[in-house]
């Protein structure tokens, strides 16, 4: 039975539902971005920005206390594998929890240095402070490159974590994806 907590040999709940829950919210920004820079309608388009700001600083809070978890929990082993597959694993998932919390802050960033200084209102709860950056039109056009920059990598990545992902079950047929839904395959 999966509990609370990691083990050497599967991921306890907490960690599943965090990694499914942010991959689902991580997914939902990435076409809320791509929509909301292409929307014509002005007012329709500041409501698509504020939500993704709202979900993108939810993530950034799902961010700080994922990685407390992992520092927290012990790591499952990752079967035999090639020395430098393994490696790659582990640095891919070092580079994925960077940029969990590189990528909200490039866009809280961007949002400090807009000249058009409008409040960031997380779902409306609390004013966001602006993080202390110089205010200006290059300035938030630096930010706004480097979060997109960040985000299209970001994509890039993903689609090769996921290709590993697929490749381990399908054609490895060995237990990584499985225990990160919390099953196993029966031999
Ligand atoms: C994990 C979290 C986030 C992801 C995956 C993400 C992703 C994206 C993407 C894909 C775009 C569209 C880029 C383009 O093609 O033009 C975008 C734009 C934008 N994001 Fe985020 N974002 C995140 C968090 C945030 C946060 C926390 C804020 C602000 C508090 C923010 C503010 C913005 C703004 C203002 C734009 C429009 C930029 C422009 O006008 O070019 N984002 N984001
Ligand atoms: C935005 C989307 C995603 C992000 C940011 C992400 C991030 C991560 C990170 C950081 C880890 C390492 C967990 C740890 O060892 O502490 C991980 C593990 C894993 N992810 Fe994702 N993931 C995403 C989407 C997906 C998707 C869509 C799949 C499936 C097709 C997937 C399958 C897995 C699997 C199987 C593992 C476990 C690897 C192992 O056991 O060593 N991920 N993910």
């Amino acid at each position: 039975m999966t509990v609370l907590w990691n083990t050497e040999e599967r991921y306890g709940w907490v960690a599943i539902l965090l990694h499914w829950l942010m991959a689902a919210l991580i997914l939902g920004q990435f076409t809320l971005g791509f929509v909301m820079t292409r929307t014509d309608d002005q007012r329709l388009a500041f409501e698509r920005i504020q939500l993704h700001k709202s979900i993108g600083l939810t993530l950034l809070a799902l961010a700080a206390v994922r990685i407390v978890w992992r520092l927290a929990n012990r790591q499952p082993h990752l079967p035999d594998l090639p020395r430098a597959e393994a490696r790659a694993a582990r640095m891919v998932h070092a580079v994925l929890y960077a940029l969990l919390l590189v990528l909200p802050l490039s866009g809280w960033a961007l949002v400090s240095s807009s000249v058009l200084e409008i409040p960031t209102m997380p779902f409306g709860l609390l004013v966001l402070p602006n993080l202390p950056l110089d205010v200006s039109e290059a300035a938030e056009a630096f930010w706004a490159s480097v979060h997109r920059w960040i985000g299209w990598g970001a994509i890039a990545l993903v689609c090769l974590h996921v290709l590993a992902a697929l490749r381990h079950h399908f054609w490895l047929r060995d237990n990584i994806l499985l225990r990160m839904v919390g099953a196993e395959r029966r031999e």
